[in-house]
């Protein structure tokens, strides 16, 4: 049985899909932990209320990214994790923190990676024009929203889309992208290849 620890900061929609995905496909792995950097993340009550164990480790308490990423570490470390799922958990890592769980720590991120990388992905998408946004799952490296993608999820961007029905098209296939990509993790069916991440079992990496 492979460990999972997400983290979160909010809603935790993403965190959910995996929690519900993991018991009804029977992965060989459980959701050790869910922790969260903000003690108010509705998506602990969630989490408390499937009986998955949670923590809060809060940055304000914290007076740097170091010491924070510390802690945060120590505390994942706790509960033995194959894996560390970054889902909406909305704090840009240290180095250390990065290499320590080189591998074995995977983010979503709301666009089409390289495209739009940071905050305010749906409405840079719109500005720009763009016909097609989504989302992409990658393996965490030290800079910011790069890293072997595993999957990539896209959707159109429709006239008269503001932001937020954007972002609602996309986290309907982020619910569907994130779990799967999980699931093949802990089965041990990715084989990273550089920037290139394969499927080993032929699942597809592109969801639509
Ligand atoms: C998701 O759309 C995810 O892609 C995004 O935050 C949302 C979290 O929703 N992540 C980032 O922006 C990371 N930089 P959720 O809390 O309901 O899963």
């Amino acid at each position: 049985m492979k460990n999972i620890v997400i983290l979160i900061s909010g809603r935790g929609s993403n965190m959910e899909a995996m929690v519900k995905a993991c018991a009804a496909e029977g992965w060989p792995a459980r959701i050790a932990a869910v922790i969260s950097n903000r003690p108010d993340a509705a998506g602990l009550q969630f989490a408390a209320a499937q009986g998955v164990a949670t923590a809060v480790v809060d940055h304000k308490a914290f007076p740097d990214r170091e010491s924070f990423d510390a802690e945060l570490a120590r505390v994942i470390d706790g509960f033995m994790p194959d894996l560390v799922v970054l889902a909406g958990f909305m704090r840009i890592l240290t180095p250390a923190f990065t290499r320590h769980y080189e591998g074995r720590m995977l983010n979503v991120h709301p666009s089409l990676l390289p495209a739009f990388p940071g905050l305010h992905t749906h409405e840079r998408a719109i500005e720009a024009g763009c016909r097609f946004a989504g989302a992409t799952v990658h393996f965490v490296t030290a800079e910011l929203d790069h890293g072997p993608m595993v999957a990539q999820a896209v959707v159109p961007v429709l006239d008269g889309d503001d932001a937020a029905a954007l972002a609602a098209r996309v986290l309907k296939l982020e619910h569907r992208m994130y779990p799967a990509a999980v699931r093949w993790f802990v089965s041990g069916q990715l084989a990273v290849e550089g920037a290139r991440v394969r499927q080993l079992a032929g699942e597809s990496q592109s969801f639509s």
